[in-house]
C-alpha cells in the first residue's frame, strides 16, 4: 500500500527548526519557528504553570475521561477571557481542541458540514498552515490582499477592495490580533471598515487569536474580536493557548462557535461534539486544566498576567532596539516599521535569496518569507543582527 504514497511538501517552518538544530555553528541566531525565548534562550514554563501543574498533581484524583467538549469550566474561563460579556453565554457553543491548530482544522471540518461550497478566503500571507488544513480538505481558498510591501503596513484599500467581492455565507479567516507572518494589524477604524464591508458581503467571519497577549495586551488583544462578534449573527473563533500559556507541547486551544439564538447554539454544540468524536473523541485535558486553574484562581491569574506582561515588553523593547539600531547603522528611517508592529513577528520585506545570504553567511536563521520571530533575539544579538540586515543590502 504505501509504494503509492507522493512526498509532501515541507512545512517551510517546520523544516527551518530542523535545519537551526543541524547547523554546527556555535554563533547562530534561531529568528523561525514562533516559540518564544528568554534572554538565555530558553522558553520557559511559566510560574503560574508551575504551581497549577504541582496543584493538579497533589489534588487530582481521576484521570477518567471529561466528555466530548471538554471540561465545561476550561470553556466558560477562555470565554471570559476573550469575549469578556460581549455575548449572552447561550449563543456560544464551545469544544477544546488540541492546540490552536486543531481549533482551525475543526473550524474548517464545521464549514465543510455546514456549507461545503463555501469558499474560505485567507490573507496573504498568512501562516502557512491555513491553506495547507484548506487544501488538505479539499476545500475551496482565495486570498484578500493584507500586506503593503512598501510601508509594511496593512494595504486596507487593497484588503477592503478584495473583501469587497466577498460572496454571500464566504467563510474569511482573520487574525483577531499579532498578525503571523506579518505583525502588521489593522487599527481599530481599519477594522470598523472590514467589519462593515464584510457586513455588507452577508460573510462568516473565522477567527485565529493565537496571541492575545503578545501585542498591546490582554485586553487590548481582545477588542478586534470582540467588535467581530457583536457584530456578525454567524461566526467562529479558533484561540491557542500555547504561546500566551507557554504550553506549547501540551496542545490546548478551543474552538468557539456563535449561534444565532440558545436553540441554533445547541445544535452547534452538538456537531462540534460529533467532529470531536469523529476526529479523536476526547480533547486533551491537562493543559485545559492547567489554563482553566490559573484563570479562576486570582492569585495565580495576577501572577500568570504579570509575567505575560513581562513577555510583551521584552519583546517590544526588542524591537524598539533592533529598529534604533537598523535607524543607526542604515542612516535611514525605514526599518522604524519593526517599532509599530506588534506579537512575535515581523515581515522584513526582503527577497528569498537575501533571507538565504543571512543564514549562509551569519548562521540568522529567518523563514524564507523573511519572517522574523523577535523573541528569538536578545540584547546582544540585536546588533549582529541590524549589522548582517544593512551588510546584506536589505
Ligand atoms: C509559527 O507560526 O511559527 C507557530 O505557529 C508554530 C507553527 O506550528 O507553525
Amino acid at each position: 500500500m504505501f509504494q503509492t504514497l507522493k512526498a509532501q511538501p515541507a512545512d517551510k517552518i517546520l523544516s527551518l527548526m530542523q535545519a537551526y538544530k543541524a547547523d554546527p555553528r556555535d554563533a547562530k541566531i534561531d529568528l523561525g519557528v514562533g516559540v518564544y525565548k528568554d534572554a538565555s534562550g530558553n522558553t520557559p514554563v511559566m510560574r503560574a504553570v508551575k504551581e497549577a501543574e504541582r496543584r493538579l498533581v497533589a489534588d487530582q484524583t481521576t484521570k477518567a475521561y471529561v466528555g466530548l467538549a471538554g471540561d465545561p469550566a476550561f470553556a466558560d474561563a477562555m470565554i471570559d477571557l476573550l469575549l469578556a460579556d460581549t455575548l449572552p453565554r447561550a449563543r456560544i457553543s464551545a469544544i477544546a481542541t488540541p492546540g490552536g491548530t486543531g481549533a482551525i482544522r475543526q473550524a474548517l471540518e464545521m464549514v465543510k458540514l455546514a456549507a461545503p461550497d463555501a469558499t474560505v478566503w485567507i490573507s496573504n500571507p498568512t501562516w502557512p498552515n491555513h491553506p495547507s488544513i484548506i487544501r488538505f480538505l479539499g476545500m475551496k481558498v482565495r486570498e484578500y490582499r493584507y500586506f503593503d510591501e512598501a510601508t509594511r503596513g496593512v494595504d486596507i484599500d487593497g484588503m477592503i477592495a478584495d473583501l469587497g467581492t466577498v460572496a454571500e455565507g464566504d467563510v474569511v479567516l482573520l487574525h483577531g490580533c499579532c498578525h503571523n507572518p506579518t505583525g502588521a494589524n489593522p487599527t481599530a477604524d481599519q477594522w470598523d471598515r472590514i467589519i462593515a464591508t464584510l457586513q455588507d458581503r452577508g460573510a462568516v467571519p473565522l477567527v485565529d487569536v493565537a496571541y492575545q497577549g503578545f501585542g498591546d495586551g490582554l485586553e487590548e488583544d481582545a477588542q478586534a474580536t470582540r467588535k467581530i462578534v457583536g457584530a456578525f449573527p454567524n461566526l467562529m473563533i479558533a484561540a491557542s493557548c500555547s504561546k500566551n500559556f507557554g504550553i506549547y507541547r501540551e496542545r490546548t486551544g478551543i474552538l468557539m462557535g456563535i449561534a444565532r439564538d440558545a436553540a441554533e447554539a445547541q445544535l452547534t454544540q452538538a456537531n462540534l461534539n460529533f467532529l470531536n468524536r469523529q476526529n479523536y473523541s476526547f480533547p486533551p485535558d491537562h493543559g485545559a486544566r492547567v489554563v482553566t486553574t490559573i484563570l479562576t484562581d486570582p492569585a495565580l491569574r495576577a501572577d500568570w498576567e504579570a509575567e505575560l506582561e513581562e513577555t510583551r515588553n521584552t519583546m517590544l523593547d526588542l524591537r524598539r532596539q533592533l529598529a534604533e539600531e537598523l535607524r543607526r547603522l542604515s542612516n535611514d528611517d525605514r526599518f522604524d516599521f519593526i517599532a509599530d508592529h506588534r506579537g512575535m513577528f515581523s515581515r522584513l520585506g526582503t527577497t528569498e535569496d537575501r533571507v538565504e545570504t543571512l543564514r549562509a553567511d551569519h548562521g540568522i536563521y529567518m523563514v524564507s518569507d523573511s519572517r522574523m520571530n523577535i523573541a528569538g533575539l536578545n540584547t546582544q544579538t540585536v546588533p549582529i543582527l541590524a549589522r548582517a540586515i544593512v551588510d546584506a543590502g536589505i
